[in-house]
């Protein structure tokens, strides 16, 4: 059996544009997937990922198939296309949830519902009791759940991890994360949900750090505070907009994470982001440091571009996502943004091609003997193995609506966050 899945990806915005679509046509060119379709609320996104200059340089000759067609006028909102699309498609092709996260949950439950397999962007969703459920209704379907967290493609976070779990940093003990995004996203659709009274920066950016913490080195958080700066949109709304939290690990290390819409659009990077991480072993200290802004490239153009945040003089990421001229048709994708979804994707590939042509109940087997497989492996993110990131999420929700008090994470049967009690 030859598995060459249909791609359905729901949400048109900017990470299906810089990210997911350039990394699904490559797949496509390469045979591993079929056709992509793309789910819009109206056909406004769809128009512009259908005129894109870069993809369409890249990727001559491929396209993608809009619902709502690129022809319906953009006035009109179809909030419910994506579902007679997904239910359209026959069992076991991919649906990527890209919409706004809040909507996550709801994508999810359809393409479940519709046996299909699915990678999402970050956060899978919003409570970990939803998450609980799409793990177990992924389980009984036999279902490839995949969350797209793709730092953990980054080759120093797979290095790192490597060499912790080889134990030559020893034992984690204190450490240090940013993530600070540029402050022009203030002027863009930010303003318009991510307010104090639905998110903040560290449920919108904080997960990334503390995810390859645990990625790297298999400790789990088990207290959360949050301290929050509310700061006013262009629009006059006021949002979480500087943050810093204290996440404590199992082991009692201590990871502080800053976050904010607060990096000058005049500095040379996309953003500022890194991580330091000092352990212990014996009487040695041990430290992972990785700078993961500047990442050794300065370039001083001409002229500075028209994006927005561009600047004359920059410090590119050749890591995360780039185009490289490597002969014949178009450009290839290159960086961790393209090999996370690749391996999300090929892991589904590997599923379907265990199963072959067997029939319903014994392929069901397989699939699910899969799943545990890809859980304890730990290296895809999925709802089982990373079910820390939404408890981290809901303590520190709670946290940041209280001034900052300690939210403590408990795992098990009873999973779940409340505030800490102290013994006097
Ligand atoms: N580093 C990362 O992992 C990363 C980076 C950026 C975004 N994200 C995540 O990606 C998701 C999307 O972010 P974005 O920046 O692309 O958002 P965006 O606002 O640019 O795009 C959202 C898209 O969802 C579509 N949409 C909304 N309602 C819909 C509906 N009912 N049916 C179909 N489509 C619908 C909109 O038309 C739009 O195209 C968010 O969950 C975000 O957290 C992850």
């Amino acid at each position: 059996m030859s598995y060459r899945p249909q791609v359905c990806i729901v949400g048109g915005g900017m990470i299906t544009q810089v990210q997911i679509l350039p990394s699904l046509y490559q797949l496509q060119r390469l045979g591993v997937v079929g056709d992509i379709h793309i789910c819009a609320l109206n056909s406004a996104p769809l128009k512009v990922l259908a005129a894109d200059p870069m993809l369409a340089k890249a990727f001559p000759g491929q396209s993608f198939v809009a619902h709502p067609a690129l022809t319906t006028d953009p006035k009109v909102m179809q909030p419910d296309a994506f579902k007679e699309v997904i239910a359209s498609l026959p069992p076991h092709q991919i649906v990527v949830v890209a919409v706004p996260d809040q909507m996550h949950n709801g994508v999810i439950q359809k393409a479940l519902q519709h046996d299909q397999h699915i990678c999402c962007v970050k956060p899978l969703v919003l409570k970990h009791n939803e998450a609980e459920v799409v793990a177990r209704e992924a389980r009984r379907r036999g279902l490839v759940v995949g969350i797209e967290y793709h730092k953990r493609f980054d080759d120093r976070y797979l290095i790192a991890r490597r060499q912790y779990r080889a134990g030559r940093f020893g034992e984690f003990r204190i450490g240090q994360a940013s993530l600070l995004e540029c402050w022009y996203y203030r002027h863009s659709n930010f303003q318009n949900w991510c307010t104090c009274e639905n998110s903040d920066m560290f449920s919108y950016i904080a997960c990334h750090y503390i995810d390859l913490v645990a990625f790297i080195t298999g400790l789990r958080p088990t207290a959360v505070s949050v301290y929050g700066i509310k700061d006013r949109y262009p629009n006059g709304r006021e949002g979480y907009l500087w943050t810093d939290g204290r996440v404590i690990w199992e082991n009692g290390a201590c990871l502080n994470v800053q976050n904010a819409l607060g990096y000058p659009d005049e500095g040379p990077g996309g953003n500022f982001q890194g991580i330091r991480l000092y352990g212990s072993k014996g009487d040695q200290g041990t430290m992972i440091v990785h700078n993961d802004q500047y990442r050794g490239v300065e370039h001083a153009y001409t002229e500075k571009g028209t994006d927005p945040g561009d600047t004359r003089y920059a410090q590119p990421n050749p890591d995360y996502f780039q185009y490289v001229d490597v002969g014949g048709a178009g450009l290839k994708p290159v960086g961790y943004g393209f090999r996370s979804i690749e391996y999300i994707v090929r892991r589904i590939g590997d599923c379907m091609e265990e199963v072959g042509s067997r029939g319903a109940k014994e392929a069901l087997s397989i699939r699910q003997r899969f799943l545990d497989r890809v859980d304890e492996e730990g290296i895809m993110a999925t709802p089982r193995n990373s079910a820390y990131n939404e408890l981290v999420m809901e303590a520190g929700r709670m946290s940041i609506l209280n001034e900052g008090r300690e939210v403590s994470i408990q795992y098990g049967r009873k999973a779940g966050i409340k505030f800490r009690t102290y013994r006097r």
